[in-house]
């Protein structure tokens, strides 16, 4: 049975694929010496053109596979499953702490100086019932221009293309918010940091970009100190993916600094 006190235990964070590396960026640099394993379900990605079951069914896949690997807190680094799953991922294991990520609305409303918002995210988390919640509850006097990414993530996934090509597919989906003279947009999907500087090309120097990583990372150190027992130790990463772990370690040097293969897991 679960423990959420275990004391050797860690947090394991997962996504659909390797965005959910830009959370764990963010939870390296906030739990230095916190053990971390980040699950990669690249061999299922991208969630974000799955059905709601799918994505509910390899979250639990996969929650059920970090707890076996010895987690007593999960983050979820993916937006698409935390609007679609959250909820019976909570309602299934009560005990289990689980942060979720959320696009940004909150953070974009408190910035724009000219009420136009602009949100870039998957095609089901656009959709999803969730989304129009936070744009009611916090949003509602602002002027919002939703964007869903066909093809986003399988472009980042794939890292086939270079800078020119990644600027190519981005002007399909920026050109939108740029005609809606948003001057805030919210990264909806963990993926799209990696991709901030061309977004921020097109969009120009004056937008602010959200990403939330950083509060994903704050609010998980806030539980973490309440469930962890055991001191800090020198901390360490494992990074695990039901993908090609060359692609996960390539990414994880390239953008986190690590240095340690990735392994491949079956779920
Ligand atoms: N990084 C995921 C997110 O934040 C991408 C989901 C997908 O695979 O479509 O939504």
């Amino acid at each position: 049975m679960h423990s959420p006190a275990t004391p050797s235990g860690l947090i394991g964070v997962f996504d659909s694929g390797v965005g959910g590396l830009s959370v764990l960026r963010a939870l390296r640099a906030r739990l230095p010496g916190t053990p971390l394993l980040y699950l990669a379900d690249s061999g299922y990605a991208p969630y974000g053109d799955r059905t709601v079951e799918d994505v509910a069914q390899r979250s639990a896949l996969v929650i059920e596979h970090l707890l076996q690997q010895g987690a007593c807190m999960v983050v979820i680094a993916c937006n698409t499953a935390t609007t679609l799953a959250i909820g019976d991922l909570r309602a299934r294991w009560p005990q289990l702490p689980i942060v979720g990520v959320e696009p940004g609305v909150k953070p974009a409303v408190l910035h724009t100086r000219n009420g136009r918002i602009g949100v870039l995210a998957t095609r089901r988390t656009i959709a999803s019932e969730r989304l129009q919640r936070l744009l009611q509850d916090h949003a509602a006097a602002c002027e919002v221009t939703l964007q869903a990414c066909p093809g986003l993530v399988d472009a980042i996934e794939s890292g086939m293309l270079d800078e020119e090509g990644m600027f190519g597919l981005l002007g399909e989906f920026c050109g939108p918010l740029k005609a809606a003279q948003v001057d805030t947009v919210v990264l909806g999907c963990t993926h799209y940091p990696f991709v901030a500087d061309t977004i921020q090309r097109w969009m120009g120097p004056d937008v602010l970009l959200v990403d939330t990583a950083d509060a994903v990372a704050e609010r998980t150190a806030a539980v973490w100190q309440g469930i962890a027992t055991a001191p800090g130790g020198p901390g360490s990463t494992r990074l695990q993916t039901t993908g090609d772990p060359i692609v996960l370690s390539r990414l994880a040097a390239r953008w986190l600094g690590m240095e340690q293969p990735a392994e491949r897991v079956s779920l």
